[in-house]
């Protein structure tokens, strides 16, 4: 990683309070351009609340998220500060997508629809273009022969990597996972894996909450422990996942097997 390159991303002081509880604690990171972030933790523990504080699907109470030098959650107009509209955060939100546990595809509509519909219906960008850039991402993803199936007859692997081409297709700057091979057999999360490395090795900006220790050991510049809302240890996943100084890292690195 380039160490005099500026974050694209700074998360300040993030709290977030849902139902009464204090789901996350005040949460300080910043991510480079072009690095992995992996983010580990408890299930509980906040990771994806973060995640979607990230992409502003969830307000924090407190903090900033600060992307690309911009304060996304506020705007200065005549020097008085207001929340963001939702429709500027939806102009941000299509720079930082997102890739759910659970897919989420259109069940009605072919892997090749799937990608197309978002860059025509929301970006309004010409659609025979975005047919030929989704069968290139089809191609990446080494799903071309799949472009006509629909959902209900592709593997969870299969899904999973539209849902990537399909977040690819509107071009972000950066790219969220929320544990996207958790739903998935183990003969199939590998495909999965494979698609997210040659990403990172592209130099897609990625931020990844994951369970897949061998992924963040080989793929992420940095790795943060959450731990009851809070950021408990952080570095490079080398070191922390090899040399853990905490007692609930020791802990949850017990109970996560490769
Ligand atoms: N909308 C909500 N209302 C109340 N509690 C919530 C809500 N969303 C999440 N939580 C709680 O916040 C905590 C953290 O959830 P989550 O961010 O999903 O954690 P993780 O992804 O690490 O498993 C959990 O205890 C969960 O029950
Ligand atoms: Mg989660």
């Amino acid at each position: 990683m380039d160490a005099d390159k500026p974050p694209i991303l700074e998360v300040h002081g993030v709290t977030k309070r849902l139902g009464g509880v204090d789901i996350l604690k005040g949460i300080n990171f910043k991510v480079k351009a072009g690095s992995v972030l992996a983010i580990i933790g408890a299930s509980g523990s906040g990771k994806s609340t973060l995640l979607r504080c990230l992409n502003m699907l969830v307000q924090p109470d407190d903090g900033q998220i600060v992307w690309q030098g911009r304060d996304i959650g506020w705007v200065t107009v005549n020097g008085r500060p207001r929340r963001a509209t939702e429709r500027e955060l939806l102009r941000y939100r299509l720079e930082v997508g997102m890739v759910f546990q659970s897919f989420n595809l259109f069940p009605h509509m072919t892997a090749l629809q799937n990608i197309v519909e978002a860059p025509v219906m929301v970006q309004r960008r010409p659609r025979p273009q975005v047919v030929l850039e989704a069968e290139a991402l089809l191609a990446k993803v080494q799903l071309s022969h799949r472009a006509h199936a629909f959902p209900h007859q592709m593997s969870g692997g299969e899904q999973q990597r539209v849902a990537i081409a399909r977040a690819l297709a509107m071009k972000p700057n950066a790219l969220l996972f929320d544990e996207v091979t958790s739903a998935l057999d183990p003969e199939l999360k590998g495909e999965v894996l494979a698609v997210m490395r040659q990403l990172a090795g592209e130099g897609m900006t990625m931020i990844s909450v994951s369970h897949e220790m061998g992924f963040v050991r080989q793929v992420a510049d940095h790795v943060i422990f959450m731990h009851k809302g809070r950021v408990c240890e952080e570095g490079d996943p080398k070191i922390v996942l090899e040399q853990p100084q905490t007692p609930e890292l020791k802990s949850f690195l017990q109970k996560v097997t490769d």
